[in-house]
């Protein structure tokens, strides 16, 4: 009885504990770790569709890694990385990154006839904006309004060529999309493709 009273109070305590963690976190970057929707997965898989075999492709705030996770599976060609600022979620992010792996490795996951598994897919703790984007790779984004003006300011400051940029639901100000697909989903949500070069 004391054992089980001790175990709810040890899982009681960890999840506050979690949950403060995200509410600190939510508040100091502005944007809770949201996972985007499957029909926005679909509008960003498909945003992908044009990239060519090995490009790197980072989810710029990787959440609970829903969405590293998926291109993954989908896109086994490519490497898939994510940076996530959030303590609970990164860790959450890592795990399934890690299950994915082996799930890879044992021979599932080898969808679409492709005889070998891809490379490893990796969360990284950290803010992307100390990191900055590098040459020839795909950044996608699922933030806020507020977090398209740092992206901007990010992208516009280390100049990256050949990069591609996916925003889910939230356009950059000031910058015209390569494509714009809409997601059918009830706030018409779209998925916009920028490229610069
Ligand atoms: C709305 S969630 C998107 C999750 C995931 N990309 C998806 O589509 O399911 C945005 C995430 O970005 C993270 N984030 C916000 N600013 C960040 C930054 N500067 N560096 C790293 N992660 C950041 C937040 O912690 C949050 O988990």
């Amino acid at each position: 009885m004391q054992f089980l009273l001790l175990s709810l109070l040890s899982v009681a305590a960890f999840v506050a504990a979690a949950t403060t963690w995200i509410i600190i976190s939510t508040i100091h970057l502005g944007i809770p770790p949201m996972p985007s929707s499957r029909k926005v997965r679909r509008a960003v898989l498909e945003a992908l569709s044009g990239l060519p075999p090995g490009t790197r492709v980072v989810d710029l705030g990787a959440g609970w890694g829903g969405l590293v996770v998926r291109i993954v599976r989908e896109r086994p060609d490519l490497v898939v990385e994510g940076y996530e600022r959030s303590p609970v979620p990164y860790l959450v992010a890592r795990i399934r990154c890690a299950v994915t792996r082996l799930r890879r490795s044992a021979g599932h996951g080898r969808r679409h006839g492709r005889a070998r598994p891809g490379p490893r897919p990796g969360v990284h703790f950290g803010d992307f904006r100390k990191v900055g984007p590098r040459d020839r790779a795909c950044y996608i984004t699922y933030l806020s309004p507020e977090g398209m003006k740092w992206i901007r300011e990010l992208f516009e400051r280390h100049l990256p060529r050949d990069v591609v940029v996916v925003s889910a639901v939230f356009a950059v100000r000031g910058w015209t999309p390569l494509r714009s697909i809409p997601v059918p989903d009830m706030h018409r949500s779209r998925v916009y493709l920028y490229e610069l070069k």
